[in-house]
C-alpha cells in the first residue's frame, strides 16, 4: 500500500511567489494520477516538493505513511522522469539503465546479479532487449524516452513521478508512448503522479485528474466526471478547450488497437 498525501502544502519561493497554495490531495495506492493545468499553475513545484527537489514552505507530504518533508530525495524511494531526459552519451543503454543502481552505497547497493536481472526485466518490459549494447545516439527518440523511463523503473520505486515526459516527442511518438506508459502502469501497478499541461494526455492516461490553476487545486475526479461535472468555470473552460483534439486522438488510439 503506497499512498501519497499532500496536506495543507504551501510553496513560497524566495522572491515571494506563492507557487502552490494549501494543496490537499491524496494519491491512492496503485493509482495513476495526472496533475494538469496551464503553464505556471504549480504542477512542477508540487511534484518537485514530493520528490524532495524543492523545500516545502508549509504543510506536510507523506509517502506510505511517513512524513518526508525533511528526507533527502534519495531516501524517498521515488523514481522520476523529466522532459529533458539526459542520457549519458558515452554509456550503453545497459549502462545507462544500471547507473543509479551501480552508484548506490552501503546497504542500498544491490548485488551485481540482482542489478543484471533488473536490467534484463526492464529491457523486456520496454522492448529494449536488442538495444542494450547500443549508445544513445544510435537510438530513436522513442527508444531514448524508454531508456529514461527504464532508468526510473529499475529502482522499483514506491512512487513514479513524471513531469511532461513526452513534450520533446513528435505527435505520433507521443501517442505511442502514451499508450506504452499506460500499459506499463497496468502491468506494474506503481502509484504514479504524472504532470502535464496537455488536457488530451491527462484525459487519456489518468485514473483521476487533479486540475490546478494559479497554485490552487480546482477539482480532482476521474477524467469523464470532471468533464461532465466540472467544479467551476475554470475547469469547464480548461477541459473543453481542446475537445476536438481529444476526440481525434481518442479515435486514432482506438484505430491503432
Ligand atoms: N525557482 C523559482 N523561483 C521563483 N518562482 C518560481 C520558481 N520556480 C517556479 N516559479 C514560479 O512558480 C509558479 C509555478 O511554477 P511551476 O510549478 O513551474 O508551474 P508549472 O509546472 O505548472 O508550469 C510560476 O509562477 C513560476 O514562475
Ligand atoms: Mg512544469
Amino acid at each position: 500500500m503506497v499512498e501519497v498525501k499532500f496536506e495543507n502544502v504551501m510553496k513560497k519561493y524566495d522572491d515571494g511567489t506563492i507557487a502552490v497554495n494549501n494543496l490537499n490531495l491524496t494519491v491512492h495506492d496503485g493509482e495513476f494520477l495526472v496533475l494538469v493545468g496551464p503553464s505556471g499553475c504549480g504542477k512542477s513545484t508540487s511534484l518537485r516538493m514530493l520528490a524532495g527537489l524543492e523545500d516545502i514552505s508549509d504543510g506536510q507530504i507523506t509517502i506510505d505513511g511517513n512524513v518526508v518533508n525533511n528526507l533527502a530525495p534519495g531516501a524517498r524511494d521515488v523514481g522520476m522522469v523529466f522532459q529533458g531526459y539526459a542520457l549519458y552519451p558515452h554509456m550503453t543503454v545497459s549502462e545507462n539503465l544500471s547507473f543509479g543502481l551501480r552508484m548506490a552505497k552501503g546497504e542500498a547497493r544491490l548485488p551485481n546479479e540482482e542489478i543484471k536481472e533488473r536490467i534484463i526485466d526492464a529491457a523486456n518490459l520496454l522492448g529494449l532487449t536488442e538495444q542494450l549494447d547500443k549508445k544513445p545516439k544510435e537510438l530513436s527518440g522513442g527508444q531514448r524516452q524508454r531508456v529514461a523511463l527504464g532508468r526510473a523503473l529499475v529502482r522499483r520505486p514506491k512512487v513514479l513521478l513524471m513531469d511532461e515526459p513526452l513534450s520533446n516527442l513528435d505527435a505520433d511518438l507521443r501517442n505511442q508512448m502514451r499508450t506504452e506508459i499506460r500499459r506499463l502502469h497496468d502491468e506494474l501497478g506503481t502509484t504514479t503522479v504524472y504532470v502535464t499541461h496537455d488536457q488530451i494526455e491527462a484525459m487519456t492516461l489518468a485514473d483521476r485528474i487533479a486540475i490546478m490553476d494559479n497554485g490552487e487545486l480546482q477539482q480532482h475526479a476521474p477524467p469523464l466526471t470532471a468533464y461532465n461535472e466540472p467544479a467551476n468555470e475554470f475547469v469547464k473552460g480548461f477541459l473543453c478547450k481542446h475537445i476536438d483534439e481529444i476526440v481525434d486522438t481518442a479515435n486514432s488510439i482506438l484505430d491503432s488497437r
